[in-house]
């Protein structure tokens, strides 16, 4: 009976975490998904403490450690979803990401000393005889993956809060690839060694894959970070469903195979919208390598024309339909409110006002949605890559707000260029482009942009948040 109604709980967090991850796909469900979600996992949580009973009849009974955990869990949880800063969103992503990876692991190392001990009490020498082979391979699945996502979410946490930087070195990617065969090697050898070694190859397994977790990060840029996390959050979600089918635990199977599913489609997502392939994200070291350049890279593109804030203000005013383009630039500036504000009052001065989001403007999945909402735009004013590219045709002005790369035609036209095929939001085809950036430097992709010399194209430089507040004052005068 009381199996019974564990099951139950446990279909109905699974169809929670289905509902929540649907409505994780609307910024007006977003919030709302996340908190069904939330309640689902609850319930699974709840039932497992309260109603689960292994083969042997034996149900949970420590709770006073259990509770303790759990609050003090919850705690840090809260105090740290609630103090962190927008911009340190996901190096916060990125710890959470290596503590799931670190539980899944730590899940499938407790049943591998459960084997273990077991198969030291049998007659039979050899490990390999008294466990059975899919049984050891999602311990050392889950193991192996759940230490990587735990070593390499650190190593991102750390480079995103400034602790570690990029490593390069020669032959990075074959040493890498030597750890790794390492790792599977160490495994199988645990597998067939005899009880007497068996635990030894394991801990080294545990280790190596721990070494592979930080190297496979070191080289990776850190505006590639949010690849690498998403991925690395992928894993996670494998490693659990290893900890879910080591202890049948249909909530675990199924959470663990939907975050491992959308993490991986977010990856290739992610790098679709790059153009970039995923190897190249991975081993490319395009990030660093480019980040670094940015400093000296050339800004010989011809000669461009700048529009005063007066000038600017005008154009604005007295257009029909005004597209706003939010790049990284505007997150630096913390300029949303700034940029809602100079939205609301065109509004009331009858201009059409429309935001056009390019999948990876920012740094990190849905930056500019996230950073628009908490400026309370209304999410209907948000346009896709697609949507925006029809709307820009009939749009008088188009301001440029701290994007680069998502608004250089190169990615059109210029086989040669690093971005060739990204698909790119397509400017030129309004009437009038102004592009805000506080100088001539290139974006992350360091390379220059030729949209800034086109005739209909005029340059408003300075910091996003003051220029945004000057356009203000003048409008109001207008
Ligand atoms: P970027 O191409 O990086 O350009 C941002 C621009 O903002 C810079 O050219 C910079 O020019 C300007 N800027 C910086 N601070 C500013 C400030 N305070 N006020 C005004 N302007 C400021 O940004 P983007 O167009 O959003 O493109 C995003 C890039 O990141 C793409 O190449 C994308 O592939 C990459 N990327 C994105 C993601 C995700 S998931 N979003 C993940 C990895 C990589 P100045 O220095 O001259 O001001």
């Amino acid at each position: 009976m009381h199996l019974d109604i564990l099951t139950i709980c446990y279909l109905a967090a699974s169809v929670t975490f289905i509902i929540g991850l649907k409505m994780l796909s609307s910024p007006a469900t977003a919030r709302r998904g996340n908190l069904v979600a939330a309640a689902g996992m609850l319930i699974a949580i709840i039932a497992t403490i309260f109603l689960y009973k292994d083969e042997d009849g034996y149900s949970l009974h420590n709770y006073g450690w259990i509770f303790g955990a759990l609050l003090i869990g919850a705690i840090i949880g809260v105090v740290a979803a609630k103090k962190v800063k927008m911009t340190a969103m996901p190096e916060m992503v990125s710890f959470f990401n290596g503590m799931g990876g670190a539980c899944a692991a730590i899940i499938s190392v407790i049943e591998f000393d459960y084997v273990f001990r077991a198969a030291e009490k049998m007659p039979t020498p050899y490990f390999a005889d008294s466990v059975a082979t899919g049984h050891f391979l999602a311990i050392a699945a889950g193991t192996i993956i759940g230490s990587i996502s735990f070593a390499g979410s650190m190593v991102a946490w750390g480079k995103l809060n400034g602790s570690f930087k990029d490593v390069v070195f020669k032959a990075q990617h074959s040493i890498n690839l030597l750890v790794f065969a390492g790792v599977i090697v160490l495994a199988f050898v645990t597998y067939f060694a005899s009880n007497q070694y068996a635990d030894y190859f394991f801990i080294a397994t545990v280790i190596l894959a721990l070494i592979y977790g930080v190297l496979f990060v070191l080289p990776i840029g850190g505006a590639d970070m949010p690849v690498v996390i998403s991925l690395l959050n992928s894993f996670t979600g494998v490693a659990a469903a290893c900890g879910g089918f080591l202890y049948n635990n249909k909530a675990m199977l199924t959470g663990g195979i939907l975050v491992g599913a959308a993490g991986t489609l977010l990856t290739i997502l992610m790098c679709k919208a790059m153009n970039r392939s995923l190897t190249n994200v991975l081993i490319g070291s395009f990030g660093s390598k480019n980040i670094q350049s940015n400093s000296s890279a050339t800004t010989g593109g011809g000669s461009y024309k700048e529009i005063s804030i007066s000038d600017a203000a005008m154009v604005m005013r007295y257009a029909n339909k005004v597209m706003i383009v939010p790049g990284y630039g505007l997150a630096v500036a913390q300029a949303q409110h700034t940029c809602h504000e100079l939205e609301k009052l065109l509004d009331e001065k009858g201009v059409e006002v429309l935001y056009a989001i390019h999948p990876v403007a920012g740094r990190m999945p849905g930056h500019m949605n996230v950073l628009l909402a908490e400026a309370d735009v209304c999410y209907d004013k948000l346009l896709e890559l697609e949507q925006a590219n029809d709307a820009l045709k009939s749009t008088d002005v188009v301001l440029v707000l701290g994007a680069n790369d998502v608004v250089n035609p190169a990615a059109k036209k210029n086989p040669a260029s690093p971005i060739y095929g990204m698909p790119i939001l397509d400017v030129e085809q309004a009437k009038n482009v102004i592009v805000n950036k506080r100088s001539m430097k290139p974006g992350y992709a360091g390379i220059d942009n030729d949209l800034f010399y086109q005739p209909k194209t005029s340059m408003l430089f300075g910091d996003g948040k003051k220029v945004l507040q000057d356009l203000i004052n003048e409008i109001k005068t207008l």
